[in-house]
């Protein structure tokens, strides 16, 4: 995620788009800049960090114009450094591009291009240079002839300095509206920095272009056919605009995963091979096979999202896995050698645990890698090398679409390293495929967020709950619990449901309800004995079960019903209703969902 922001009309552009950029930080903060187009020059100011960094940068300068776009930016190619800060420049400063998205095929991209000068290592910056090699004369044509060759997402704003009246615009898969003044135009990543100015929106949808003057707008499709939209009244104010609507972040966060997990897995996955192609690992395939162990470690969400993996990585390479909370991991003294794999797994890549696990991994002689969202944190730089999960700015203190984005990139991995080992390329297509349709499983979820309230509210006034689930579903159980436990402050308590006999079911009464992940996999039988164990002592039973799964409604007196995907896939869609389950009943608790007490999003303190 990043946020673009636009103007053209009769005002200054300066103010307006510093404003613009303010309200969309939350789309992406670690760099912005902004670009002026005045008497036939574009002007173009850029800073490392947020905003303001960008505002003091700015400050006694002058940058008089009305036309101008801005980019603030969530890193997704190329560090944060002001060379990769948007918005980008070809032809000697004569067209200048604001970009939020990721083009897959910038590397083939690249090669078709005259002006092999490249002042950043981002993609957009390829797509300036070939939208400004396709010019000739007219800016809209230029970009319409380029967009059909990219392959990827983009929200785009387009200016040339031979056109002081166009702003040209594109999406494919990220959000720009067009809000509609007087003589005048706004354009963004969302409503946000329009609201002030108008109310009037029109939204563009995937696959369209739109030529923006001061007079009026016109979009079109790639085939060049002229589309004729109305405009939308906007009543949001700010902050529900920025929350998409929602009403706080970490439900919106909770409904982007289906569009985060293409993300994630967007250009990694080779479909003809059944294998997964993740660049950041740096390995070549002998170096690969000499791995002999592989050690995850992480902390939180993060480390539950690890076990997951742990099945995946066992069962598809074969390779011993082993899953360390990093506080833990650090003061064990772990036996590590060269061909020993770590990766530091982390949201926010500033973990002190994790930071701390790594060096040590790698004071060891261990191979260490990082799988991180945000681009340029510590992890990340102190890996030198890994994947990003591409999960976009998670803002509430509780993970949820990070969680899912690394179960996406970890299962990536050990699909990698199965095909090197005994996994055929047939199981290679199955999993991908699978992993394929799981953005529509998860929105058919998503739909039952209000079923999954009602429950909530039902279920809110318990003391105690227990989490059951086995095999990796025992990982979900745990996740699941974590998120009750952050954000409502219900005590509870997460079991391998084998493990129940062995002491847990002395606690068992009928205050202590249970929620068990009963999906049909290869211990289906196993879960079903465990769960009549828990009814023959009275708890209450909410079970997670697959579609159309009618034997367990006998063991339940709540259902959740998910789709069917394989077994190793099961923690992405499995997790998402005990996510909704954990913010409704904090919502019905009146907590502060977003911040809930004594967290922090990022802990980088041991
Ligand atoms: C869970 C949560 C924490 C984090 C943990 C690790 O909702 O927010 O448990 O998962 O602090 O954080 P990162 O992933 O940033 O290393």
């Amino acid at each position: 995620m990043c946020g673009i922001v636009g103007y053209i009309g009769k005002k200054e552009a300066l103010p307006i788009l510093l404003e613009g950029l303010r309200d969309l930080e939350y789309r992406g903060y670690d760099s912005a800049g902004i670009a002026i187009l005045n008497q036939g020059k574009i002007e173009r100011i850029r800073e490392v960090g947020k905003v303001d960094m960008l505002v003091k940068k700015i400050a006694g300068k002058k940058f008089p114009g009305s036309i101008g776009i801005a980019h603030t930016r969530w890193a997704t190619h190329g560090g944060v450094t002001e060379e990769n800060a948007h918005p980008h420049l070809a032809g000697n400063g004569k067209l200048v591009l604001a970009h939020n998205g990721i083009i897959e095929n910038y590397r083939e991209l690249k090669k078709e291009i005259k002006d092999q000068n490249f002042e950043s290592e981002t993609d957009s910056e390829i797509l300036a240079k070939l939208i400004f090699q396709n010019y000739s004369g007219d800016l809209l044509k230029a970009v319409k002839m380029t967009l059909p060759r990219v392959r990827g997402t983009y929200g785009l704003a387009i200016m040339h300095a031979d056109h002081p009246d166009e702003i040209v615009v594109a999406r494919l898969g990220s959000p720009l509206v067009v809000g509609v003044g007087e003589d005048e135009y706004y354009l963004a990543s969302d409503v946000t920095p329009i609201l002030p100015f108008t109310k009037q929106v029109t939204f563009l949808d995937d696959g369209e272009v739109a030529l923006i003057n001061r007079q009026e707008f016109k979009i079109f499709n790639l085939k060049d056919e002229q589309i004729i939209k109305g405009v939308t009244q906007i009543d949001w104010d700010i902050e529900t605009a920025q929350k998409g609507g929602f009403e706080n972040f970490m439900l919106k966060e909770i409904f982007d995963q289906p569009t985060v997990f293409e993300d994630a897995i967007r250009g990694r996955i080779d479909m003809s091979e059944g294998t997964a192609k993740l660049g950041g690992l740096n390995m070549n395939l002998e170096e690969m096979r000499a791995i002999k162990r592989i050690i995850l470690i992480a902390c939180g969400t993060a480390s539950y999202a690890c076990l997951a993996a742990k099945y995946a990585f066992e069962r598809l390479s074969g390779i011993p896995t082993e899953v360390d909370v990093s506080s833990e991991f650090r003061y064990r003294d772990p036996i590590v050698d060269e061909h020993t794999l770590i990766f530091a797994v982390s949201q926010s890549g500033e973990t002190a645990d994790t930071i701390m696990a790594l060096r040590e991994a790698k004071r060891k002689g261990g191979v260490v890698r990082g799988i991180v969202n945000v681009v340029g944190s510590t992890i990340a730089r102190e890996t030198g090398a890994g994947t990003y999960i591409h999960a976009g700015p998670e803002l509430a203190v509780a993970s949820t679409k990070a969680y899912t984005n690394m179960v996406a990139i970890l299962l990536l991995y050990a699909l990698e390293f199965g095909r090197l080992h005994h996994t055929t390329p047939a199981t290679g297509q199955r999993i991908l495929q699978s992993l394929l349709q799981i953005p529509e499983k998860m929105n058919e979820i998503l739909k039952q967020s209000e079923q999954i309230k009602i429950l909530a509210d039902k279920y809110k006034d318990y003391n105690d709950f227990l989490f059951l689930g086995r095999g990796i579903n025992y990982s979900v159980a745990l996740e699941g619990s974590h998120k009750l436990k952050e954000i409502s402050y219900i005590h509870s308590e997460a079991y391998p449901a084998g493990e129940m006999k062995h002491g847990m079911n002395a606690l068992l009464t009928p205050d202590f309800p249970v929620l068990a992940i009963l999906t049909q996999n290869q211990l289906y039988e196993k879960m079903k004995s465990s769960i009549e164990e828990v009814r023959a002592r009275k708890s209450k039973t909410i079970i997670i079960a697959s579609v159309g799964d009618e034997e367990a409604k006998e063991l339940a007196d709540d259902i959740v019903y998910v789709p069917k995907t394989m077994e190793l896939l099961e923690p992405l869609l499995n997790t998402i209703p005990l996510q909704l389950f954990a913010y409704h009943t904090a919502v019905a608790l009146g907590r502060d969902v977003d911040r809930p007490r004594n967290l922090a999003k990022s802990v980088t303190v041991e």
